[in-house]
Order: C-alpha cells, then structure tokens, then sequence
C-alpha cells in the first residue's frame, strides 16, 4: 500500500467507533443511491458494497438480495470490524483496494458504492476495472461529492492562503465522461445540494474528522498556525436569515451506469 494510502486507511479507521454518529450526509447519499437502485429490477449473485465502511447499506442491500449475495469491501481493517460485530451473522468481507481489485471479471452483478469514489487517486483506471467485474447484465450504482462539496469551508481557507486545505471533487461533467470513456452505457447522473447547519465552524471540522474524512495532501503534515486558524474561522460564513448558523453544503451527485 503506498502512503497515500495507507493514510487514508489509517484515518477511517481511527473514525470507526465515530463514524455513525456524524454520518448525516452519508446516510442521506446512501438513502439516495438505494432508491436510484430500487428503479432496477436486476437478477443478482453477487452485491459488491465497494468502501462499505461501518456497513450502514449493509441491512437494507441484504434484504433486497440476500446475505449470500453481499460482500462488503473495504481498505480499513477496522471499519470491516467494526460492521462486523453490528451483525450477528456472517458477512462476506474483503479488506482490499478498490483501485486493485481482488475480483474475477464479470464476478459482479451490482457494484454499489457511496461516499468513497472520491478517495481514489485514478478515477478512470478504477472505472475501467469495475466495468471488468461487473456481469455483462449487471449495473454499477453509486454516490459520491461535487465540487460545490464544502465550498464554504473552501472559501474561509482561501481567504487566509492559497494552499489546498479541502479535498478535490470531480464535476458531474467528468464523472460522466469518465465513465463513458471506460465503456459504461445507460449513464444517469443526478446531483443534489444538502445543507448540513451548525452552530460554529470547529463542529464541522470536529464532524468531518470524525467521519474520517479529513483532508490530507499526501505530503508532509504541515503546521497550521493557530492565528492563522481562527481568522480561517472568522471567514466561515453564516447563514443569510441567522447569523448563528453556519451551513456547510455537500453536492451529492449519484446515478447509475451498465458495464
Ligand atoms: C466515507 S466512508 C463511506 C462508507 C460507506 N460506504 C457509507 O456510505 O457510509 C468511505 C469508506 O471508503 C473506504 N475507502 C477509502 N478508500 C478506499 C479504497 N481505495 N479502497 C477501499 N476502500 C476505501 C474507507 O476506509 C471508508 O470506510
């Protein structure tokens, strides 16, 4: 595993103990993706939940195909643990790359993923071996962020210097070339904006932390001096009818594609 890597693995799961507790926007993109997958009527072997995390999807994609059928898989051993020991029955888990998957072609009847795509690092090579994997009947369902995702955080941070301090998210335009230029077919795209309120900018921070999903450049850690952080903080704006609510928007963009 490269660095990278290895710290994004060691953040969620660091968060799995916390992760359910701040997970608004991702149980609302969950609930999101399973109704875009409820419009299909699909013959399925197998569900891959590809970065199942605490497994949340998990009870809901069990009853619609069986628990035979599901597997989750994930890059963080303690995540897979942690949804492990919410259930007492066996579950199919895989700890593995979603960027080198351990799976046979056309494996797969319905890859279903949310709030992880984001994480990799090549987009279209992991497009390309998904199409792989999945079973030429089969569909890809998933959820992940556009680049209206935190965009207040974003323009607190650039008031204060040029550097990257949030995580970079691909348009709905490039999610939809990327998976035509892989070969997905029957490609639907939606996106909508939630609005997560709260009452000062460090709960998002403290929430987004707990969530695992604090943003990391790959390079050195660098030092944040503190001054500098609360003017950040002082740039956060409020919302427009009450200035002790701070918003923070999520771009959900979700749909589905066949291989
Ligand atoms: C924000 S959580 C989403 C979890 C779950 N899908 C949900 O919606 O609640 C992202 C998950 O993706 C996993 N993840 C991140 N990068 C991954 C990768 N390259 N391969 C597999 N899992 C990955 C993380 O360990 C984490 O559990």
């Amino acid at each position: 595993m490269n660095t990278l890597k290895q710290h994004i693995e060691k953040k969620f799961s660091r968060a799995a103990d916390s992760y359910n507790g701040v997970a608004k926007v991702q149980k609302i993109a969950i609930d999101m993706t399973l109704e875009v997958l409820d419009q299909h009527d699909l013959t399925v072997r197998r569900v891959l939940d590809l970065g199942s995390g605490t497994g949340l999807a998990r009870p809901q994609l069990m009853r619609r195909f069986g628990s035979e059928a599901y597997y989750a898989l994930d890059l963080s051993h303690a995540m897979l643990r942690y949804s492990q020991q919410q259930d007492a029955s066996k579950v199919n888990a895989i700890c593995a790359d979603i960027e080198h998957l351990p799976i046979m072609n056309e494996a797969i009847s319905v890859m279903f993923s949310t709030s992880t795509l984001q994480w990799c690092k090549n987009l279209s090579t992991l497009l390309l071996d998904l199409k792989r994997a999945i079973t030429p009947d089969g569909l890809f369902v998933f959820s992940t962020f556009g680049p209206n995702t935190l965009i207040e955080l974003r323009h607190a941070f650039a008031q204060v210097d040029s550097g990257q301090h949030v995580q970079s998210f691909p348009s709905q335009q490039a999610l939809s070339s990327a998976l035509q230029e892989a070969g997905f077919r029957r490609i639907c795209l939606q996106s909508s904006d939630c609005v997560i309120q709260y009452s000062h900018p460090l709960q998002l921070l403290r929430d987004i932390k707990a969530a695992g999903a604090n943003y990391h450049s790959g390079g050195a850690v660098g030092c944040y001096g503190k001054a500098k952080f609360a003017r950040m903080l002082g740039y956060y704006p409020c919302s427009d009818d009450n200035p002790e609510i701070f918003p923070a928007t999520y771009e959900v963009i979700y749909g589905c594609a066949r291989p």
